[in-house]
């Protein structure tokens, strides 16, 4: 199974302009209790490289694009995102990494938790000492 699971935004839109509507466990899959966004990013910056324990995010680029690198600790997979009715749901226990900001990206992300650095994995071998690729059950 694709680590890549996008959720496509109705788009309310009409010719006046665009416009998605993101509600809790409707069309976002989890109780969302944090908003954030990355802008400005500089050419050539990468960010994340980090997994979550328990934490579960939503990503749209609302703006420009950006190339995201999901990792269960057995496959990798990237995915361009660059569409504002296109959302990138990211488990827990998924390493992530985000490359390639175009100069206008806007990167919308909703989380179902307040920030806590416990609940961090920044260290890509700790890892993938706790993954899948260590998890008898999912052998
Ligand atoms: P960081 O996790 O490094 O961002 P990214 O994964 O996008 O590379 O976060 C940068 C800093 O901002 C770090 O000191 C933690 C802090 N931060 C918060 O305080 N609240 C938040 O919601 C987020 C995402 C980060």
């Amino acid at each position: 199974m694709s680590l890549i699971n996008l959720i496509k935004f109705n788009q309310l839109g009409d010719d006046r302009g665009g416009l998605v509507s993101l509600e809790q466990n409707k069309n976002i899959p989890f109780d969302i209790k944090r908003v954030y966004y990355i802008f400005d990013t500089n050419e050539d910056a990468a960010r994340g490289y980090h997994a979550h324990k328990n934490l579960q995010q939503v990503a749209i680029c609302i703006k420009g694009s950006c190339r995201f690198i999901l990792d269960n600790g057995i496959t990798r997979e990237s995915v361009i995102l660059d569409k504002p009715n296109i959302g990138l749901f990211i488990n827990s226990m998924m390493w992530r990494e985000m490359h390639d900001f175009s100069s206008d990206c806007v990167l919308l992300v909703l989380a179902s938790d307040y920030y806590d650095e416990l609940d961090y994995i920044r260290d890509y071998d700790g890892f993938l000492m706790v993954s899948e690729k260590n998890d008898p059950s999912v052998k």
